[in-house]
């Protein structure tokens, strides 16, 4: 694990963004792996202003979201699917038929969810997998308790993810109590996973994912297991990390012949 300690919000949402960039410039064809969330809402501007002011081009890419809430269509204002839309990909030049999320209007929800893992699959995995925390710890909707090795399925929320998104819906009462989300094995199986933390409250639950034990009651933890994943955060989510000077220090002395990200 990678862990990058930034001086503040701003450069963890631009470190995370060039780390996107660096991607697309990589493999053209990418299949990126995107999450929704407060977190995310600058890393995805900072791609739209790189796509208009630098070119990045996403004509050959491709993405596959975590989750997605079941009972609400894309045109509901609080689906995944609109965020998607609204805060990227009516922004930059990705086909649209190249934007999958799960289908939480699904007739048939296993098969739905079969279907986006053959997708994946079919690929040839993802490229790159965006990640957020839960305070909670969970990544996607993979909530505490989520067998590691899960594949994407239906689940219900905790009391705690329908708090926290309450006030995205106004009220409590109006959150959803299910969705889709791919499986802790799903995000395993991605080439290259990186986490997006910044503030406060993010920082008990980053140190509990990134140096406490391997467990399914935190299903971020489940990253010490990957073999290449990177830990952004700011200075702010980084207050409890025991080995907060190392990891300082493995960044400022990463070798040259690496790249930057
Ligand atoms: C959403 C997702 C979730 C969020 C997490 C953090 O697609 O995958 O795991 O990343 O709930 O949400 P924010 O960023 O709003 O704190």
């Amino acid at each position: 694990m990678e862990v990058i300690i930034t001086k503040n919000k701003q450069e963890a949402e631009n470190v995370t963004a060039r780390i996107i960039e660096a991607q697309l410039l990589k493999k053209k064809d990418s299949l990126l792996g995107l999450a929704t969330g407060r977190t995310m809402e600058n890393v995805y501007r900072q791609l739209i202003q790189l796509h208009k002011e630098n070119n990045l081009d996403f004509s050959s890419s491709s993405t596959v979201n975590l989750d997605e809430y079941v009972g609400l269509s894309g045109e509901h204002c609080q689906s995944y699917r609109y965020y998607m839309n609204d805060k990227l990909f009516n922004h930059v030049n990705i086909k649209p038929e190249n934007t999958k999320l799960p289908d939480g209007m699904a007739a048939d929800i296993p098969l739905e969810c079969q279907k986006y893992e053959d997708f994946i699959k079919n690929y040839g995995g993802i490229d790159l997998q965006l990640l957020g925390i839960g305070t909670d710890g969970h990544i996607g909707f993979n909530e505490p308790g989520s067998s590691l090795a899960s594949r994407t399925r239906i689940k219900t929320l905790t009391r705690e993810t329908v708090e926290q998104n309450g006030p995205i819906f106004g009220d409590n009462d109006q959150v959803p109590r299910h969705a889709l989300t791919m499986g802790g094995g799903t995000i395993m199986d991605a080439h290259k996973v990186i986490l997006l933390a910044t503030g406060s409250s993010k920082a008990q639950i980053i140190a509990d994912a990134v140096e406490g034990p391997i467990t399914a009651w935190v299903t971020a933890s489940i990253l010490q297991m990957h073999p290449s994943a990177t830990i952004v955060v700011d200075e702010e989510a980084a207050t409890e990390l025991k080995n907060y000077d190392y990891y300082k220090w493995a960044y400022d002395n990463k070798p040259d012949w690496q790249q930057l990200y």
